[in-house]
């Protein structure tokens, strides 16, 4: 199988098996950086409509990504933008609850913990299979329990969790904010939003979506961002034109979720690159790019070498894009990244394992020089 995407990236002839930490840009894409870069060096060639035009476009095409209307998304520079947004703008008060996943992503983490200094209970949920299960969430619901966020697919374990049956478990058990990070997702499946069931869904843009880096968004659900106890006035935003003042101040209460974008919304340098990564996502098609990925992981678990464990699922309802596999005793992970890079093959390091994370751009060849490194008897110690 070959890439998807053929003679669309720049990879120099390496097999780059790590989109979990991060996707390549499409050349395509990177055209779209210089082209922005080159009216920076000459800023005359820089038009006006770029400003609101960059922020209208790129609001669209993520739109069509997650199935959702574009007046629900809002333009961020991470993952973190989203979480951080909703920490701050959710009306959470002494005493309630936010459940957040043992072992998740850092990122998932760290901003609901300035809520604590309002009274705001964080409690952290097991996760001994190494993602959030319904089981373990519905024991740990309370009648304070407000919020719960959880990566889509954990980031050290490989897991994908079942959407839509922790959903679940929140409706029946009342008002509850599900909030999902969908980081190590977004661009590896298809996610419309409103077959998943959550109130918002988070992503950074430079993983799976193959944007630069300083990219991410955030969809959430109409009446969520209704209820944000968070206003922010950003000229951009508020006004029509740049050539003349306002006549008068007020907020507008007609922007939707660009109301909440981050500031300096028209990136020239790094939208235009992402807009073109992701119109060239959608055009390939998410389940055609779900598909080729998921035969690669396959291809990797059918054909480890003896000494190496899965410790990833095998399960296809279960695994994600991230494989992770640990060496036997013979072997070591140090020895063997060293040969997967001197047979130009890039993986990463994460929780004392190896993490393979093929995407669109990989092809079976290169999953078969990440299998024949592996193979210890091949390069005896
Ligand atoms: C699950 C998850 N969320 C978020 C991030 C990144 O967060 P941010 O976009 O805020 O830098 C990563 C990896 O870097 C991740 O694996």
């Amino acid at each position: 199988m070959a890439s998807l995407l053929r003679e669309g990236f720049e990879l120099g002839g390496r097999a780059w098996l790590n989109t979990a930490h991060q996707g390549p840009l499409p050349r395509r894409a990177a055209e779209a950086a210089g082209a922005s870069i080159e009216q920076k060096l000459d800023p005359r060639k820089i038009p006006e409509e770029a400003f609101f035009e960059i922020p209208r476009r790129l609001r669209g095409t993520l739109a069509r990504l997650i199935a959702a209307d574009p007046a629900e998304v809002i333009l961020g520079n991470s993952t973190s933008y989203g979480l951080d947004l909703l920490a701050h703008g959710l009306p959470l008060t002494d005493g309630d609850e936010v459940l957040l996943v043992e072992g998740d992503f850092p990122a998932s983490i760290y901003p609901w913990l300035p809520l604590r200094r309002r009274g705001v209970r964080l409690r952290m949920v097991p996760a001994p299979s190494g993602a959030l299960e319904p089981e373990q969430l519905q024991a740990a619901l309370s009648d304070r329990t407000r919020v719960v966020c959880s990566s889509w697919v954990f980031s050290f374990t490989g897991r994908s969790i079942d959407v839509r049956a922790l959903v679940e478990v929140c409706r029946d058990h009342g008002e509850i904010t599900f909030v999902l990070n969908g980081s190590q997702a977004v661009g590896a499946r298809p996610a419309d939003v409103r077959q998943l069931g959550v109130d918002a869904i988070v992503s950074c843009g430079f993983k799976w979506l193959c944007g630069p880096y300083a990219t991410g968004f955030a969809w959430l659900r109409r009446d969520l961002i209704d209820r944000l106890d968070y206003r922010q006035g950003y000229w951009l935003a508020q006004v029509d034109e740049i050539a003349a003042p306002p006549t008068h101040y007020e907020l507008r209460d007609d922007l939707g979720a660009a109301a909440f974008d981050v500031f300096c919304t028209a990136n020239l340098h790094t939208f235009p690159a992402w807009d073109t990564a992701v119109s060239l996502l959608l055009d390939v098609g998410l389940d055609t790019i779900e598909r080729h990925d998921q035969a690669l992981v396959q291809q990797i678990i059918d054909g480890l070498p003896n000494g190496w464990k899965l410790t990833s699922p095998r399960a296809r309802d279960e695994r994600s894009t991230l494989v992770f596999i640990e060496p036997g005793r013979t072997d070591t992970v140090a020895d063997a990244l060293g040969r997967l890079d001197a047979a130009g093959v890039d993986v990463a390091q994460r929780a004392g394992k190896i993490r393979i994370s093929p995407h669109l751009h990989n092809s079976e060849d290169d999953i078969d020089r990440a299998l024949s490194a592996l193979a210890p008897a091949a390069h005896p110690l």
